[in-house]
């Protein structure tokens, strides 16, 4: 029999790794609470339609990436992403009377059918948040100042704002226009997708990953040249918003994103140590989505982070790590101390100490051993002469400090010696 194996792109996520997915998800919240974010849950099956409208039939995440499934009647994808999604929910639910649905995060699996290689994956995680109907300029500057709030909470390295502004539906006819005027005369040695975007949605020839046509594009026009007025000022009144909260940027006056719904304002922020795929982030204002789907014409703005590409470069040493191991190991010497661990093992977690023990009464070398590789941090040694006395001896194992306690202070005592938080104030 072959052993089975998961399916390409998709991987799991081990209890070696988990402490630092745990980390990035807790710290969004906390981080996002700050900001008065509340959670969201949407389903994973969304309509195609959803997806078609929202992001684009001609972007590259509809046309080529989604994974479609066609039940009875019903067509439906497995979501590319979750920004159509929550606007959806908005909508269906009439969260425009629920004033915490102003902000939303979300954290949660999304699909694309792409090549996989490091940091990019078919099944991946994002967490993002989502703004809702606010226009100002100061909204944009705030959420990329959180986004950086949280990921150098997190110890990231070489992190770099990108910053661009796409224009709205007045100006980029024009610079489209402008784009198409460039294109036409190299058509003929640009790619088949290439050629499809021309006709269909020029501004999508900017996500092209191939070499001849990247270069090929190296002299096309760019939107901030074309930017209409108010467009204009909203770019300069966000640039400033974020001088003034100190966060730098750069200038990227290429970067178009891959979704349809972007207006005015999009960035991406990349980080050191992933390589080729090093967007940790993506977003900008999305203004006209609500309207796109069915809605009213409420603004809106966000971004997502790639949570397999946080994780890929979250320190081993970031010192908010929860501890691994168990809090205590017992040890019994003798059957009828080691008859004892099981009820002692549930008193203990009764006070909050994560506690385990051998089943199988072996010998004391091989308990000891058992402590260490489960990374115990204190070891309780339980035989004949404790039970005679009703104490037991409280091994630290990280340098071996012992000390003889009565049964009654163990808990508090095996929290000293493991230096663990009082009981109360646990992890
Ligand atoms: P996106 O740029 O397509 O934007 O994705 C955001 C982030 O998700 C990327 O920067 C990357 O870190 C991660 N990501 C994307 N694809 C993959 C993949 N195949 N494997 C691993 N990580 C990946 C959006 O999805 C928008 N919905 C963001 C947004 C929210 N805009 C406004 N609100």
């Amino acid at each position: 029999m072959t052993q089975a194996r998961a399916v390409r792109g998709t991987k799991d996520i081990l209890p070696a790794e988990i402490r630092k997915w745990r980390l990035a998800e807790e710290r969004a919240r906390t981080v996002f609470g700050r900001y008065g974010f509340v959670e969201i849950r949407t389903p994973i099956l969304e309509a195609y339609e959803l997806f078609a409208r929202g992001v684009g039939e001609a972007t590259d995440i509809v046309h080529k990436e989604m994974y479609v499934l066609e039940r009875g009647d019903e067509r439906v994808a497995l979501r590319p992403e979750n920004t159509a999604p929550v606007v959806r929910a908005y909508l269906e639910h009439g969260l425009a009377h629920d004033p915490r649905a102003e902000r939303m995060f979300y954290i949660g699996p999304q699909f694309r059918y792409e090549r996989p290689q490091r940091g990019r994956l078919r099944q991946f995680h994002q967490i993002g948040v989502e703004v809702i109907g606010e226009s100002e300029p100061g909204s944009d500057a705030e959420v990329v100042a959180m986004a950086l709030d949280y990921l150098t909470s997190l110890r990231l390295r070489d992190l770099t704002l990108h910053l661009n502004s796409v224009g709205d539906a007045n100006c980029r006819p024009a610079f489209r226009e402008a784009l198409r005027v460039y294109l036409e005369p190299r058509l003929p040695v640009l790619c088949a997708d290439c050629r499809r975007r021309y006709d269909q949605n020029v501004l999508r020839v900017f996500d092209c990953k191939v070499a001849a046509d990247r270069e090929a594009l190296a002299a096309a026009p760019v939107i901030g040249d074309h930017l209409c007025p108010a467009c204009a000022d909203h770019h300069a009144a966000v640039k400033s918003a974020l001088a003034a909260l100190g966060v730098a940027f750069t200038d990227a006056p290429r970067l178009v994103r891959g979704l349809d719904y972007y207006v005015r304002t999009a960035f991406e922020v990349t980080a050191g140590g992933l390589g080729s795929q090093d967007a940790v982030l993506g977003g900008g204002r999305y203004d006209g989505l609500m309207a796109t789907l069915g809605g009213p014409d409420l603004p809106g703005l966000g971004f997502a982070m790639g949570l397999d590409r946080i994780v890929l470069v979250l320190p081993d040493d970031h010192p908010d790590l929860e501890p691994e191991g168990v809090d205590l190991f017992l040890v019994g010497v003798g059957a009828e101390a080691h008859g004892r661990l099981a009820r002692l093992a549930q008193e203990l977690r009764g006070a909050h100490l994560s506690v385990r023990y051998d089943f199988r009464p072996r010998a004391l070398g091989a308990q000891m051993r058992r402590a260490d590789r489960l990374r115990a941090r204190v070891a309780l040694l339980l035989g004949e002469a404790e039970l005679a006395s009703g104490s037991c001896i409280l091994k630290r194992l990280t340098d071996g400090h012992q000390e003889t306690v009565p049964m009654a202070q163990v808990a508090a005592a095996a929290r000293r010696l493991g230096r663990l938080p009082p009981h109360g104030e646990e992890r």
